[in-house]
């Protein structure tokens, strides 16, 4: 690629005014500006599209992303974008699902990065589940691979989990691969929920104490929580739900200083687009999302390995998707059911 002296300077310009806020100096941003500079032309050249996951790193966030979100929402752009390729820079589960979206379009991953959550179960620990309780129901949280999405009766994620439970027939429900939000989950709805022994490596980091401290330290501070936290750091936190949620608490709430429980990326995020808001206490990196560099978003685009083309067998994906279309299905059902609960009330 042909770049001259000016392209680098106005590459570096580029990104130092979106970096700076997060302590990048000029020398770092002058340091990707090649790389970052070549996967932005690239990307015009192919009509693909970069997705950026809010746990990924800023200069992959805010120096290639076209757009920045949760796995969700993510991979709903897939859906309505006009591009046939798609670059997902995340954790592979959340490669497939945009691809299970998407089916005829191309999705990359940078890397095959895997994640504690997706990694604890397999199809066929699901299936002896389901045989050894056979009058239960099975919902799946959309951190899980197709194979385990295509054995469940319907995905749920961290936003619609209590409406897809609720709208489940069986009063007793399975609910993998995530132990400690299942565990919250018993706290909010009239379901028996059994659990697998599944945990997120960053959420269940959390303890009450620290979230405690920093109540005690900061008078008026909120703190949010992502569910895949303990009961007991949910319990005293002032909003708990997933990334998207969280963000719109930030937005709205006219409160100056927030603590976020939860990954690195999100804080990083906060911190770049709400300039008026002050965000104190710890966050945990996830070792998986943070596995992805400039250089592998390169290689994606410019002379990808089979690894990284996200391919799903056909049967498997057929019945991922009628999961996940169960969960569009579950979550109005569930939304009218907790509706009348609530006029009951
Ligand atoms: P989202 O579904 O909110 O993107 O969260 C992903 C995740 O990995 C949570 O730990
Ligand atoms: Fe998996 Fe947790 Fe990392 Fe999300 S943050 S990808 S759930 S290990």
């Amino acid at each position: 690629m042909n770049t001259s002296t000016s392209d680098i300077k106005k590459e570096t310009d580029r990104l130092y005014e979106k970096l700076n806020k997060l302590g990048w100096a000029r020398e770092d941003c002058e340091s990707i500006a090649p790389t970052t500079l070549e996967i932005n032309q690239l990307k015009v050249e192919q009509n693909a599209v970069i997705l950026a996951h809010s746990y990924q790193t800023p200069d992959i966030m805010y120096g290639i992303g076209d757009y920045i979100g949760d796995s969700y929402s993510l991979s709903r752009t897939a859906t309505e974008h006009p591009a046939q390729k798609i670059i997902f820079c995340s954790v592979y589960f959340m490669g497939e699902t945009a691809k299970l979206l998407n089916p005829d379009k191309e999705v990359l991953v940078p890397r095959v990065a895997g994640c504690s959550l997706a990694d604890s179960i397999n199809a066929e620990q699901v299936r002896q589940l389901r045989q050894q309780y056979p009058n239960a129901g099975i919902v799946c949280y959309v951190n899980s691979y197709a194979e385990v999405k295509a054995e469940s009766d319907s995905c749920c994620t961290s936003s619609n989990v209590v409406e897809v439970v609720e709208a489940m027939p069986q009063p007793e429900i399975i609910f993998i691969p995530d132990k400690l939000m299942g565990l919250n989950l018993q706290n909010m709805t009239s379901k028996k929920i059994i659990t697998w022994d599944g945990t997120c490596v960053v959420h269940e980091g959390f303890n009450p104490d620290t979230v405690q401290d920093i109540r005690n330290r900061f008078p008026g501070v909120k703190i949010l929580a992502h569910p895949e936290c303990a009961p007991g750091v949910v319990a005293l936190v002032d909003y708990a739900g997933g990334t998207a949620g969280m963000l719109n608490y930030v937005r709205e709430s006219p409160a100056k200083t927030f603590m976020l429980v939860t990954e690195c990326g999100l804080t990083d995020r906060f911190k770049a687009e709400f300039k008026d808001k002050k965000i104190v206490g710890t966050c945990i990196l996830c070792p998986y999302m943070k596995e992805i560099q400039l250089e592998d978003v390169l290689k994606a685009l410019k002379d990808p390995v089979p690894e990284q083309f996200i391919t799903i067998d056909e049967d498997v994906a057929e019945r991922a998707r009628t999961s996940l279309s169960k969960m569009f299905e579950l979550e109005k059902i569930g939304k009218d059911i907790l509706n009348k609960q609530a006029q009951t009330l």
